[in-house]
């Protein structure tokens, strides 16, 4: 399979939103590896200090600030980069922010996605599109099972509808166009992923790192919940085979989950447990809050990916412990200021070697 993606990424044009993001970092540097060509189109970096930054990934892609919303400019410049593919990653990532700005979260996330999928409609050059939303776009009816892709969709928050709305669309776009096309198109939704390089704010990993850096006490929200736990190298690799499947090939559109295998769901105790032991944070430098937060948050989110695993034979390659462990890592490296591209070289190219077979 390694072989496979290496030598079909090679020299692809490719065009990436939201390249200056996390999981747009990790794909940049994967993608650079490959040796495909690059183009990202993003807004600034969200937080400092940012992976994109940190790892110079200005050298490794051509970078285009600009904004999905605006619909003139971003088709101007899909039709003058003339990408093969395009990952789009832009997004107002964030529940709690889509609380403080619903109309930004919904203009980018919903409208933005809009603009995307009228470009891929427009582009002349294009074989696949891969349109990243999220395991948020289910109505959450707080069931044990894991959500299936013909599931029903739906959002409490601005953030859940907006990615709804989204894959509404995405669908319309599918029916109405992408079909009489050749061009493969494909939603993924996958869970919360975790990762060296994530500084954002309200997801647990960052957070305790935050703490360190600015030598704070480390609070605890929820530590009861439980979320799954899964690598952001897992689904990107699932992202890359569904680029190489869907490409020129419209049997593989649809939506495919990306998630973790079930012993992936933790709880947050646990989870910053292992953290403390991996990066020898003190026990009393934690502090676990029980109090409900303000916000309404979804509690037990699990999907079934079945449907991945069979149609393109992906499946998580990375357990949750190991995921952990993995994103400890990497901080720990940067807090010893070792350089960081070579630290997320080495921990890409030892996960490749598990797709060597
Ligand atoms: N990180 C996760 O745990 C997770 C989980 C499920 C789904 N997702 C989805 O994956 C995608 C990437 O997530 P991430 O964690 O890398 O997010 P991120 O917040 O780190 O990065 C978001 C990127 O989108 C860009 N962006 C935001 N608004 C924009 C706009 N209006 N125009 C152009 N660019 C804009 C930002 O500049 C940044 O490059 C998003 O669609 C997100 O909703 C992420």
């Amino acid at each position: 399979m390694l072989e496979d993606l290496k030598k079909f990424y090679k020299n692809k044009r490719i065009f990436i939103t939201g390249n200056t993001g996390f999981k747009g970092s990790w794909l940049t540097m994967i993608l650079n590896s490959f040796n495909s060509n690059l183009c990202g189109y993003s807004l600034n970096e969200n937080f400092k200090p940012s992976m994109f930054e940190l790892l110079n990934l200005k050298k490794k892609i051509k970078l285009i600030k600009g904004d999905v919303r605006n619909f003139q400019h971003l088709n101007k410049s899909i039709n003058k980069f003339k990408p093969d593919i395009i990952f789009h990653l832009a997004a107002q990532s964030l529940v709690k922010k889509s609380y403080i700005d619903p109309l930004f979260t919904v203009s980018t996330n919903t409208g933005g996605s809009a603009n995307i999928l009228e470009s891929c409609r427009l582009s002349k050059s294009l074989k696949s599109l891969i349109y990243i939303t999220s395991d948020k776009c289910y109505e959450n009816v707080e069931w044990i099972w894991g959500y299936r892709e013909n599931d029903k969709l739906g959002g409490y928050d601005a953030y859940s509808s907006s990615k709804a709305a989204a894959e509404n669309i995405f669908s319309a776009y599918l029916e109405s166009f992408f079909k009489k096309k050749k061009l493969g198109a494909v939603s993924v939704r996958a869970g919360n992923v975790i990762g060296g390089g994530d500084w954002s704010e309200n997801r647990i990993i960052p957070d305790v790192i935050k703490s360190i850096e600015n030598k704070k006490k480390i609070i605890i929200r929820n530590p009861k919940s439980t979320r799954p736990w899964q690598h952001v190298l897992d689904p990107l690799l699932g992202y890359l085979i569904l680029g190489m499947k869907a490409y020129n090939n419209n049997n593989f559109s649809g939506s495919y989950n990306f998630g973790p295998d079930n012993d992936a769901v933790l709880t947050v105790k646990d989870v910053v447990n292992q953290i403390s032991k991996r990066l020898n944070i003190k026990k009393k430098n934690i502090l676990f809050n029980n109090k409900k937060s303000k916000f309404k948050e979804a509690n037990l989110l699990k999907l079934n990916c079945d449907k991945a695993k069979d149609r393109i034979r992906w499946c998580p390659k990375i357990s949750s412990k190991m995921s952990i462990d993995l994103a400890c890592d990497w901080y720990k490296s940067y807090f010893e200021k070792k350089n960081m591209t070579k630290v997320t070289e080495l921990q890409i190219q030892k996960f490749l070697k598990k797709y060597e077979k």
